[in-house]
Formats: C-alpha cells, structure tokens, sequence
C-alpha cells in the first residue's frame, strides 16, 4: 500500500476544532487527501471523535467521554472553545465521519484511543465499523494505535485493516512490538526522532509516518531522512 505524503492532524486542527466534521471539511478544502482522527467509546459503546478521556479541553461540557451516552453528547458544543465562528459545532459520530469522508474524498487514519479500561473494546468497536462501512470509494483506512491491547483486538476482528502503532519515540522494541502485533508501519513522534533512527526503521522495510510537523522546514528535512508521511495540523503548509 502506497503511504500518502500528507495527512490532516485531527482534520487541520490549525485551522478549525480538531476531530469535528467542519475540520474534515477544512482540510480538503486546503488540499489533503488524507485526515487524521482520535476515536473513543460513550458508555453506551458508540464511536466517537474526541482526542482527550474527558470533554473538558474540546468543549462546553466537562467529565470523562465514557461516562456520557451517545444521547447525551447529542447538546455538546465542541466547536466554541476553538472560536466563536464554530459555536453548535458537535462531537461527531464514527458512522457521520465515514458518511463525509466518502462524500469528500478522503482517505483516513483512524486512531483508536481508548478510556482506561476500555482498550480492548474501543479497538474492536472500532475496527468493526470499519470493516462493515468504510465506504468502498475510498482508499483503504489504516488504524493506528499507543495502546497494544486495543491494536491486538482490532486485528481479531479485521485482520485485513492496516495497522500502525503509535509511539512518541522509538524505543529499543518497536521491531518486535510490531511484529507481535503484525502492524505495516510505525507511527512516530518527531520531537525526539534522529536521522539514525529514521534509518533503522526504513532499514527494517517499514514505512515512516511522523507526527505531528507543523513547521515546513522539518517537513522536508524529514523526508529527506526518509519520511513517507507527514502528520500535520496544517496541511497547506506542508502540501
Ligand atoms: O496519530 C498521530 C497523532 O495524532 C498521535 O498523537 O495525541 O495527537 O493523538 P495524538
Ligand atoms: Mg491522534
């Protein structure tokens, strides 16, 4: 599978609230192909877009995701604490996500993360609603995960998915954590990522996908150090 260059961090998380439809909207609009976002579970095992365990940070609610129901977010504003512009903005449902996606053109990263205690399930809820509905005009989704547990259950249930596991830097066993895991590439922080480094893992045969690069001269030097892909929360600086 062909790695796309650049990828919209949350949507373009620099341009309009992360992980809402109108940043999905935003990013084509400046010119990605690709989006990025973080998927939790509700108390009542709905998928739903939202990077932080709690609505605090990302809108006018507060309190931990998995303890509201699908229902209750239905009243959540998670466009206002970005800026005003985007008041009424919701909290997105996986099923909404896929519906635009398709509609936009966009091919996506899904990035599972999971309220403590929940990794297992929120990798399997996930995968399987990719499996059943991700729309076939798109490029195929790679599911990206820090969390090993959730990686392991959503290969169960949709071995055939391309995964990816997260590290912020990488350690002495990511060769063999992606083994076990029989994941296609790592996904790497690059605030602690060296030029060795890059090496090693292109060295492996493993694609290198790096978050999140917001500045355009990082960008190239990362590709020059091998970089297939780019996260960013600013696609048309990188593009
Ligand atoms: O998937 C890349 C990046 O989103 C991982 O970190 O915390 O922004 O979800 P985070
Ligand atoms: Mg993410």
């Amino acid at each position: 599978m062909e790695s796309p260059r650049v990828i919209g961090h949350r949507g373009a998380a620099g341009h309009a609230p992360e992980n809402t439809l109108e940043s999905f909207r935003t990013a084509a609009r400046l010119g990605a192909t690709w989006v990025e976002f973080d998927v939790h579970l509700t108390s009542d095992k709905a998928p739903v877009l939202i990077h932080d365990d709690t609505l605090d940070r990302t809108t006018d609610s507060d309190g931990p995701v998995d303890s509201k129901s699908l229902a209750d977010l239905y009243s959540i504003d998670a466009g206002s604490w970005f800026a005003k512009a985007f008041a009424g903005e919701p909290i997105p449902t996986l099923d909404a996500t896929l519906r635009l996606l398709a509609s936009l053109g966009l091919g996506a990263n899904v990035e599972i993360k999971p309220s403590p205690g929940r990794e297992a399930e929120t990798g399997s809820v996930v995968a399987r609603m990719l499996r059943e509905q991700w729309p076939s005009v798109l490029p195929a989704p790679i599911l990206s995960s820090f969390n090993t547990e959730s990686l392991a259950a959503a290969r169960d249930v949709a071995p055939h998915i391309a995964r990816a596991l997260l590290v912020s830097q990488p350690g002495k066993d990511w060769a063999n954590s992606l083994q076990a895991l029989d994941c296609n590439a790592l996904h790497c922080g690059h605030r602690r990522l060296t030029a060795r480094d890059a090496e090693q893992i292109r060295r492996a045969g493993y694609p290198l996908r790096i978050y999140t690069v917001n500045e355009r001269a990082r960008a190239e030097e990362l590709f020059r150090w091998g970089a297939e892909t780019i996260i960013t929360d600013y696609p048309d600086r990188i593009l």
